[in-house]
C-alpha cells in the first residue's frame, strides 16, 4: 500500500501545515482538548482584534529593518526541522513517574494551545488584511506556529493524547484585545517564550542527564523562530512612537507585570517537571525575567525592577493566593465561597503591590533589531 504522508514541518504555508497528516490525530483525546479549552487567568487564550486597524499599519519608518527581517523569515532556515528524526529518543511513558507524567503532559498541552493561539490570530490577520507587508508577515508567523503546534502534537500522540486543533478553532472562546494590547501581549509572549526555551536548552546542554524527553533538543531553533516573531512586533511598535510613550507606558508596565506574574504562578504548579529538569523554579523565573527585560529594552522605555526587595516575596504571595484559590474551587458551600473570596482578594493585592514597584527607565536605542544572543 502506498500511503502519502505529509508533515507540518515541511509545509511552506500555514494552510498546508494545518492540513498535514500529523495534525489529524487518530486519537482525539477528549480530556486533552478539554484542558486546552479551559479559560482561566492562567491558561493560554485565543485572541481576536480590530484587524482593519492592524491592516492600516505603514511600515515605511522601519522599512530597511522590516525587509531584512521578512527576507530572513522567507529564507525559512527551519523548514523540515520540527519533526522526529534519529535524535528522537524512545520515551517510556508508562514507566514515567505518574506525577511527573501528569505535569509534563499538562506542560505540553498548554504549550500546544499557546502555539496554536498564535497561529489562529496570525492566520486570521493574514486572511482579513490587504496590506501586503502585514499579510506577508502574518502568513510567515502563522506557518511557524502551525509547525510548532504540530510537533508538540507528535510528542503528545506517543503518550496516547492529542489536542483537537480544529475543534479548538471553532469552539474555544476568543478574547477581544485592541491592537495595541495585542502588540504588548504578543511581543512579550514571543520574547519570554524565547527566553524560557533558550534557558532550558542551555541548562540541558550543561546537564544532559536531566533531559528526560527528546523535545528539548529542538528548543534552540524553536526559540529562534519566537525571537524573530518578537522582532516583528518590536518593529510594528516602532512605526508609531505613541505606542511606547505617555500613558501607554502604564499599559506596558501592566503587561510586563501580568506576563511575569502569570509565568511565575504557572511554573510553580509544576514542581515535579522542574525537579526532573534539574531547574529550581525561582532561579529559572528570575533568569527568564532578566533575559526578557534585557531584550525588551529594544522597544519598551521601562523594565521591571526584579531585584527590588518587594519583588520576590510578593510573587510568592501571588502564587500562594492562586494555590489557595485553586484549592477552594474543589470545596463546597461556605468553605468554597470564603476560600475563593480570600484567594482572589489576596491575589489582587499582591498584583497591585507588584505593579506599584517603581520601574526602571531608560532611553530606547535608535537601532531596534537584535539577534538571539543567549
Ligand atoms: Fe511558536
Ligand atoms: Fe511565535
Amino acid at each position: 500500500m502506498n500511503v502519502q504522508t505529509t508533515h507540518s514541518a515541511d509545509a511552506t504555508t500555514v494552510e498546508a501545515a494545518l492540513a498535514a497528516d500529523n495534525q489529524h490525530a487518530v486519537i482525539d483525546s477528549e480530556t486533552a482538548t478539554q484542558v486546552a479549552m479551559s479559560n482561566t487567568l492562567l491558561t493560554p487564550r485565543f485572541y481576536t482584534t480590530d484587524f482593519d486597524e492592524m491592516d492600516a499599519i505603514d511600515v515605511t519608518p522601519v522599512r530597511a529593518d522590516w525587509d531584512q527581517l521578512i527576507a530572513q523569515m522567507k529564507a525559512d532556515p527551519n523548514k523540515g526541522h520540527f519533526k522526529k528524526n534519529e535524535d528522537w529518543d524512545h520515551i517510556d511513558w508508562d514507566g514515567m513517574e505518574p506525577g511527573l507524567r501528569a505535569e509534563f503532559i499538562d506542560f505540553l498541552i498548554s504549550s500546544c494551545t499557546a502555539e496554536f493561539s498564535g497561529c489562529v490570530l496570525y492566520k486570521e490577520m493574514k486572511r482579513r488584511g490587504s496590506n501586503s507587508d502585514i499579510t506577508t508577515l502574518f502568513q510567515l508567523m502563522a506557518r511557524d506556529e502551525a509547525r510548532h503546534a504540530g510537533f508538540i502534537n507528535d510528542a503528545l500522540r506517543e503518550a496516547g493524547i492529542a489536542v483537537n486543533l480544529g475543534f479548538l478553532t471553532q469552539k474555544k472562546k476568543y478574547t477581544y484585545f485592541r491592537p495595541k494590547f495585542i502588540y504588548y501581549a504578543t511581543y512579550l509572549s514571543e520574547k519570554i517564550g524565547y527566553a524560557r526555551y533558550i534557558t532550558i536548552f542551555r541548562h540541558l546542554e550543561q546537564h544532559p542527564e536531566h533531559r528526560f524527553h527528546p523535545i528539548f533538543k529542538w528548543f534552540r531553533e524553536w526559540c529562534n523562530d519566537e525571537f524573530s516573531h518578537g522582532e516583528a512586533f518590536a518593529l510594528l511598535m516602532k512605526t508609531d512612537p505613541k505606542l511606547t510613550s505617555g500613558r501607554n507606558v502604564w499599559w506596558i508596565k501592566f503587561f510586563l507585570t501580568a506576563v511575569y506574574g502569570t509565568m511565575y504562578v504557572r511554573d510553580h504548579q509544576r514542581p515535579k517537571f522542574h525537579a526532573a529538569l534539574g531547574v529550581e523554579p525561582d532561579w529559572y523565573a528570575q533568569e527568564v525575567f532578566r533575559k526578557t527585560s534585557e531584550i525588551s529594552r529594544q522597544v519598551f522605555p521601562i523594565t521591571l525592577d526584579i531585584d527590588h526587595p518587594r519583588w520576590m516575596p510578593t510573587l510568592k504571595r501571588l502564587q500562594k493566593a492562586n494555590a489557595d484559590l485553586a484549592a477552594a474551587q474543589k470545596k463546597t458551600g461556605f468553605a468554597r465561597l470564603a476560600g475563593k473570596l480570600s484567594g482572589s482578594a489576596r491575589a489582587a493585592l499582591a498584583f497591585a503591590s507588584l505593579y506599584t514597584i517603581p520601574a526602571k527607565r531608560h532611553d530606547v536605542p535608535v537601532e531596534t533589531r537584535l539577534e538571539p544572543a543567549y
